[in-house]
């Protein structure tokens, strides 16, 4: 084990995502989730302690033996890591300033961590303590304007933290900073391919199916049908079976063109297909809270997959249950330790699933695995980047875009603060009285979105965004009103709605715009996801529909994705002129602080 790093999982939404950027960088490691024995770490090369949701101050959070620090293997703290080995050599933690999302940190001396980057360069944080006093012995490496502690040291022991995530993509130089962490540092050199591990994940799926057959969920976007042709190629074709519920919540042509996919592959009698739009739309009636939604979807593909099962002839003693669920289903979940926040239940993840999943009668054989890391799996097992390349797509599918309300509301002013922020940059804008939902600081929010108005430029967007969400209780989502009557914003109300056929066809011809627009241009592949999303927000007579094109490398982490000018305002025009919207906005918010997804 003297060639792996320990990594030691504190609840952080990203801890998973060190093993994985370690792995793109060809260091093996293992998280450890109790923890360990000094005996276990002292084998491991190195130890990174993971962020966290909690403060390190408080009772209860999650602690490592002090002893660690004598054990004189390299440490690496991040985030809440990083407070804690702080704290253990002596630091001082307070509340203060939260930075979520995008920021910029300088180098204030050289060291090794730091080694071949920049002297400023971007870091994605998502913290609200922060490191105020720090003992003799370490350094601060580097600052952000509002965190003078972003990055810290001890050479001599080689101890580090930094508070910013170094293994996330939007952080410009986190793979070089795990690199010299663990090359370095530690002193670790591999190569990896992860093509390498297409027969690891087969032999996987052999020796958890045994004899069994496999009865799959498959939804045709890309990690069920990843998964699917997985298991078809360990077991054989004639041992699964797949199993497609329309569930009346896909996007326009979505179900057509699912089936053909899998039928290219030569699934063609290996599939069945359910038509159940009526069961989950009328169960979803009346139904506001996300997480509300989420847990009836959840269960409705459960009981809908039982009854095929029955339907079928296929029983639990012969058959497992598969389904594509890959790393972050899990971890927005609340993950398996127990310790990280639930910021969104998926539908894979729901009471029922687990329920199965502790009785051994799930397989999933991608649950180690992030999307970009899935699509190259299935690019390495021969399927077409076009099928590998779309769009992610949600299980609950436009149930978690299209937002409901119960009241009827006026959308309130800005608080004063707020109001002056924005209006020192040049825009004015309102508070929504509808929520979404965020991730700050490892935690899910569920907060109200800010609606502006101003010149469209992106960058100053992206930073008023950032900022307005960054103050206390500030909005944790904003949106820039792109097409519609700009002197009505300020009389924007919320209507009374609930999911329904109708409004469901809006949001699918919206849809269908953006997605047809984006193809038509040869922008597709631009961007990494494009939810379009139905607000219950009226300026007239209508609602309002929010474009959210994102850019990331796995859904952990996002940034909102710049569309060329013209195509943007000419798609808002032409959802605009759909009948029954009043306006369309562009959504400026980061993950952090928001989610990709509404819901
Ligand atoms: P968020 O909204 O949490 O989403 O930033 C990250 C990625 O996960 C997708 N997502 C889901 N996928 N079942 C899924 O299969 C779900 O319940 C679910 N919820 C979110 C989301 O579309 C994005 O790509």
């Amino acid at each position: 084990m003297k060639d792996t790093i320990a990594v030691i999982d504190l609840g952080g939404q990203y801890c998973h995502l060190i093993k994985r950027s370690l792995r793109d960088i060809g260091v093996q490691a293992t998280i450890y989730t109790d923890a360990p024995s000094l005996g276990v770490l002292a084998e491991h090369a190195g130890i990174i302690l993971s962020g966290g949701p909690r403060s390190v101050y408080e009772e209860g959070a999650p602690r490592v033996d002090p002893a660690i620090i004598e054990l004189g293997l390299p440490i690496l703290g991040i985030c809440y890591g990083h407070q804690l080995l702080a704290q253990m050599l002596g630091a001082k933690i307070e509340r203060g300033q939260g930075e979520y999302g995008h920021n910029t940190i300088t180098l204030r001396t050289e060291n090794t961590i730091f080694k071949g980057t920049p002297p400023t360069q971007s870091v994605w944080m998502s913290h609200g303590d922060s490191i105020t006093e720090l003992p003799d012995g370490l350094k601060v490496l580097a600052s952000t304007e509002g965190c003078e502690t972003a990055a810290i040291g001890d050479e001599a022991r080689r101890f580090y933290g930094v508070q910013f995530h170094p293994e996330v993509i939007h952080s410009d130089y986190g793979e070089q900073i795990l690199k010299n962490f663990s090359r370095l540092v530690c002193g670790l050199e591999q190569e990896a391919r992860l093509e390498d591990q297409v027969p690891l994940v087969l032999d996987d799926i052999r020796a958890r199916a045994g004899e069994k057959s496999v009865f799959f969920l498959v939804s045709g976007g890309v990690d069920s049908t990843v998964a699917f042709s997985l298991c078809a190629q360990a077991l054989s074709k004639e041992r699964v079976v797949g199993l497609y519920v329309d569930t009346g919540l896909m996007r326009k042509g979505e179900t057509g063109e699912l089936r053909a996919n899998l039928e290219a592959l030569g699934f063609i009698d290996r599939f069945h297909v359910r038509e159940e739009s009526e069961r989950f739309i009328r169960a979803l009636d009346g139904v506001i809270d996300p997480e509300k939604k989420r847990h009836i979807i959840g269960r409705l593909f459960v009981e809908v997959q039982a009854e095929a099962m029955r339907d079928y002839g296929i029983d639990e003693e012969h058959w497992l249950l598969g389904q594509g669920t890959i790393y972050p289903d899990t971890i927005e979940s609340g993950g398996s330790s127990g310790r990280a926040a639930v910021i969104k239940t998926h539908h894979n993840r729901c009471a029922e699933i687990m329920e199965l999943i502790e009785k051994g009668r799930v397989i999933e054989p991608l649950t180690e695995f992030y999307k970009d890391e899935v699509r190259k799996l299935g690019r390495a097992i021969g399927l077409d980047a076009e099928l590998t390349n779309r769009w992610p797509f949600p299980g609950p599918g436009l149930a978690i875009r299209c937002l409901c309300s119960a009241e009827e509301e006026a959308a309130e002013r800005l608080s004063e603060h707020l109001d002056g922020v924005v209006r020192e940059r040049g825009f004015d804008g309102i508070l929504l009285p509808i929520r979404s939902v965020g991730v700050q600081g490892d935690v899910r929010t569920y907060r109200n979105v800010a609606a502006i108005r101003g010149p469209l430029d992106c960058e100053a967007l992206q930073s008023l965004g950032t900022t307005l969400c960054n103050l206390e209780s500030a909005p944790n989502r904003v949106i820039y009103l792109v097409a519609g009557d700009e002197d009505r914003l300020a009389d924007a109300r919320v209507k009374k709605a609930e999911i329904h056929e109708e409004r469901l066809a809006l949001l699918r011809e919206a849809d269908f715009i953006a997605r047809s627009m984006m193809a038509e241009r040869g922008l597709t592949d631009s961007v990494w996801q494009f939810p379009v999303v139905l607000i219950p927000i009226a300026l007239g007579e209508g609602e309002s529909v929010v474009l959210r094109p994102v850019n990331s490398r796995d859904g952990m982490t996002a940034n909102f994705a710049r569309l060329p000018r013209p195509v943007l305002k000419q798609m808002a025009d032409r959802i605009r002129d759909l009948r029954g919207v009043d306006a369309v906005f562009l959504d400026v918010t980061d993950k952090p602080p928001a989610t990709i997804e509404w819901e």
